[in-house]
This record gives C-alpha cells, sequence and structure tokens, in this order.
C-alpha cells in the first residue's frame, strides 16, 4: 500500500491547504494529512481543534485520515510506513523554505521522497497568517477557509 503524508501546522486550514490535500490523495492508496508542530511559530489554534477542523473538511474522501504527532517528521513517516511527504508550492519564496525541510528529512531518512504540487493559482497568496490577520479585524474569510469551519474559525480569531 502506497501511504503518502501532507503535514502541516494548518493553523487554520486553507482552500488552498483543502486543494493540495485532494489532489495529493489522488496520488496515493493513504493520505495521512498529518498535523504537526512548527518550533518556529506558536500556533493561534489548539492542536485538538486544528485537527477537528481538517476532520470536518476532508471527512468525505475516503482515503485520508487525519492524525497529529509531536515530534520529527520522519519518525512519523515510519512508525506509519509512509514513502513521501506531499507539500504544497505557491511561489518562489516556498520553494527555498521546502528545499531545506526536505533536504534535511532526506538527511535524516534517505528512503523518503518529497513531492511538492503547485498551489491553485489563486490561491498563490493565500496563507494562514492572512487567515488569522483578516479573521482578527472581523473580515471575510470565506474565500479563503473551506466553508464548513468559517464560522469556528471567526469565533475563535476574532
Ligand atoms: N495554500 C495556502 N497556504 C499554504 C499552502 C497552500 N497550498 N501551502 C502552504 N501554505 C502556507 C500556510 O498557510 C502557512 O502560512 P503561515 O506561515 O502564514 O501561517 C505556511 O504556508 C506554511 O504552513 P503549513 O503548510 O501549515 O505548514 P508549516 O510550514 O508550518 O509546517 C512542518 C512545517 C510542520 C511540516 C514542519 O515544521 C515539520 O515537519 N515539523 C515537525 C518537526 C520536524 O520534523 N522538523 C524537521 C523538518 S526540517
Amino acid at each position: 500500500m502506497k501511504t503518502f503524508i501532507y503535514p502541516g501546522s494548518f493553523d487554520p486550514l486553507t482552500k488552498g491547504h483543502l486543494d493540495i490535500a485532494k489532489r495529493a490523495a489522488k496520488l496515493c492508496d493513504e493520505l495521512i494529512v498529518a498535523v504537526l508542530h512548527n518550533k518556529g511559530k506558536t500556533a493561534c489554534i489548539d492542536l485538538s481543534t486544528r485537527v477537528n477542523m481538517v476532520q470536518k473538511c476532508l471527512k468525505n474522501i475516503p482515503n485520508i485520515k487525519v492524525m497529529s504527532f509531536d515530534g520529527l517528521l520522519v519518525e512519523f513517516m515510519k512508525i506509519n510506513k509512509a514513502t513521501a511527504i506531499v507539500r504544497g508550492l505557491r511561489s518562489e519564496s516556498d520553494f527555498r523554505y521546502e528545499l531545506e525541510i526536505a533536504t534535511a528529512n532526506k538527511i535524516l531518512y534517505p528512503d523518503y521522497e518529497t513531492i511538492l504540487l503547485p498551489c491553485r493559482h489563486d490561491m498563490a497568496f493565500t496563507s494562514s497568517s492572512v487567515v488569522r490577520e483578516v479573521a482578527s479585524f472581523g473580515g471575510d474569510i470565506s474565500a479563503m477557509v473551506p466553508e464548513q469551519i468559517v464560522a469556528e474559525v471567526v469565533s475563535l480569531l476574532n
């Protein structure tokens, strides 16, 4: 069975993340969307809420499983016998960041591969931090966040 992992902070999940998850699920037998801790960031939404939100948005896709993990991504991959991680690419600056993560992970776990999927063109400038900022000022985030979680994100961040 071919298992891929789509890791991220998802603080919160955006329509761009959702698009990458749906497309990645078509490339493997099982996709694990892994809500992980990025040590470089302080999360605004707590981990279990982020996991629930991702589950809510992806529950209709049978080969997607949502999990969380506190530790190294490569350890999570080994535990779940995953062979590749999938990440979305929005811009040149993402490419540099992704190359850094991919290189570090390859050193730690030579048997793994990274698959970079170009993101939807209309999501190229969407990010979780833009969503958080707009929501904190009471702005409309419905174009950026899956409709299933808009109200929850607004209530948590406003
Ligand atoms: N659409 C919209 N936004 C996207 C996107 C897409 N397709 N792809 C990425 N982004 C944005 C996110 O919204 C987020 O924006 P923000 O920084 O403004 O909040 C940013 O790009 C990246 O966030 P995300 O994709 O959620 O994940 P991340 O970069 O925070 O996650 C981990 C990084 C969790 C995968 C990484 O830190 C990790 O592997 N941690 C575990 C520890 C480990 O193994 N570390 C070693 C790796 S070097």
